[in-house]
Order: structure tokens, then sequence, then C-alpha cells
């Protein structure tokens, strides 16, 4: 079993918690680059099975100084992977307020995402906003509605977060690399938390699942047209136990696909 995270503790806990495995190798790696860890620790070998786990974890939520958590003062980082990239700190001291509020609007679904960038921008001249909570009530001050049992800075900050880790261009190769690195008959698993997420999982699987549009109707269809997986089930969600028993699970939808063809579907 391999098992990838681009964040250097998850690795290093996965390390701590399954000592003397010889049959896991955790590898410090984004989903990004699946391809090459399978080649360089599988020698390339198909894999029978590929789980993805998408977003973050509670150990990075919970510990302040990795700066998700906009209700625990922290720097504003949000690096999943700390070795890679820019803390949201720096995007936010040199993105100009046109892209800042793209980025919240299309990446947080924000209705003020406007108002919030522009508020950014006035109080980030006076002084640098470097703390989470700094940059939690600057948000705050911004939007104007109040969503029931959310705080008003949720939005915001996921987007941020999915900004600074390039979360969903992530997803996309590391949906086509496990595609490609799965045996016949292997199964893709992916676990989402939210609708942008899982959007581009179902896109995804319906189109490999699809006979390409191009020869819809038409008598004979080549191989390379024809779905190259097979849906497993529906989505599911947890069940309300479940949701009662770990809470931050309440989002979450798996879905489930069976590669059939080495090539074929829809084309992206
Ligand atoms: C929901 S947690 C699950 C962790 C683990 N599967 C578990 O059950 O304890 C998601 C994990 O995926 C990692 N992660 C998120 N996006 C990633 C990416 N693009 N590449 C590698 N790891 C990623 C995060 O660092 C985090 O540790």
């Amino acid at each position: 079993m391999l098992a990838l995270d681009r964040d250097p503790q998850a690795v290093a806990a996965a390390a701590l918690r399954f000592p003397g495995e010889v049959r896991l190798e955790v590898v410090h790696a984004p989903f990004a680059r699946l391809r090459e860890v399978v080649r360089e620790r599988a020698g390339g070998r198909p894999v029978r099975g590929v789980l993805l786990d998408l977003g973050v974890s509670s150990p990075q939520l919970d510990a302040a100084e990795r700066g998700f958590s906009f209700t625990r003062d922290g720097p504003l980082d949000m690096r999943m992977d700390p070795t890679q990239g820019e803390p949201a700190s720096a995007w936010i001291a040199r993105a100009p307020v046109e892209e800042m509020r793209s980025v919240i609007a299309e990446l947080g679904e924000e209705r003020f995402a406007r108002r919030v960038a522009e508020a950014i921008d006035a109080s980030r001249r006076g002084t640098p906003i470097t703390r989470t909570v700094q940059l939690a009530a600057i948000v705050e001050g911004a939007v104007r509605t109040r969503e029931p049992g959310k705080h008003p800075a949720t939005r915001s900050f996921q987007a941020l977060r999915l900004h600074v880790n390039d979360e969903l261009g992530q997803l996309k190769a590391g949906l086509d690399a496990a595609f490609e690195v799965l045996a016949i008959g292997g199964r893709l698993a992916v676990i989402s938390f939210h609708s942008l997420e899982d959007r581009i999982v179902k896109q995804f699987m319906r189109r490999k699942s699809s006979v390409d549009p191009v020869y819809a109707g038409l008598p004979h269809v080549p191989p390379q047209a024809q779905p190259a997986m097979r849906l497993v089930g529906r989505k599911h969600k947890p069940s309300a136990a479940e949701v009662a028993a770990n809470p931050r699970a309440r989002s979450a939808v798996l879905r489930i696909a069976e590669k059939i063809a080495a090539q074929g579907g829809a084309p992206a």
C-alpha cells in the first residue's frame, strides 16, 4: 500500500502509527505526483485501488500555528505543505483586489466577495495582515448577512485555503493520474467535502463512464470512444450516527467508479 500526503506532519504521524509495517509505504507527495510515485515505488505496476481522501485533516484544523482556523489565533499560513509555495499572508499582501475578489467569489461562493476584497485591501494599506483572527475580524466586518451556525469568515477562509493549496487543480491532476495508474477492474474511490470538489469528481466519473458524444447514435462506436469506467453505486453520505460521532464528516460525499478499459469515455 502506498499512502501519499503532502503534509510532512501527516507523513510523520503515519510512520508512528504503523511502525514496522512492511506492506505500507508513506510518501511525502501531492496527489498530482501519483503517477511518478507509483513508477518510483512500485515499478509502475498497475494498482488495484485508489482512494482520494480530500481536504484538510483535523490535526491541521486544530493546530493554531498551521493558520487554517478563524477561531484560533495563529500565523495566516494555510499551507498543507509548509515546505512549498507561499503562505496565505504573502498572497493576501500582494494579490490585486480583483484577483482576491474572484478567488473569494469562486472558491468561497461568497456573495460579499467584493466587499471582503475591498476591506482586506483597505486594511493591508495600514497594517500587514499576518494573523488568522485579524483576517477573520476584517471579513466579519465586510459580510452583511449571517448564515445560521456559520462564522461569517467561513467562506473566505475556505476560498483562501483552496487557492493557497491549489486544491482543485490538484484534484483534477490526481483524478487523471489515478485513472492511469489503475489496473483494469481496479476502483477509484473519492471522498470530497464540499460541492466544488464533488462537482469535479462527479463530472470526471460521468465523463469516463459515457460514450464519446461525437459517436452518439452512430451504429459503430470505436473502442477508444466506449466508456472507460463503470459507476459503482450512487454517491454515499455518512449516516446520522456517523455525523453524530464525527461532526466533521457531515459534508462528506463518497463516489466510486471502476476502470473497465485503458482508454475511452467522453473527452474533457
Ligand atoms: C481529510 S484528511 C484525511 C487524512 C487521512 N486519510 C486520515 O484518514 O487520517 C486529508 C489529507 O489529505 C492531504 N491532502 C489534501 N490535498 C492533498 C494533495 N493534493 N496531495 C496530497 N495530500 C493532500 C491533507 O494534507 C490531509 O492530511
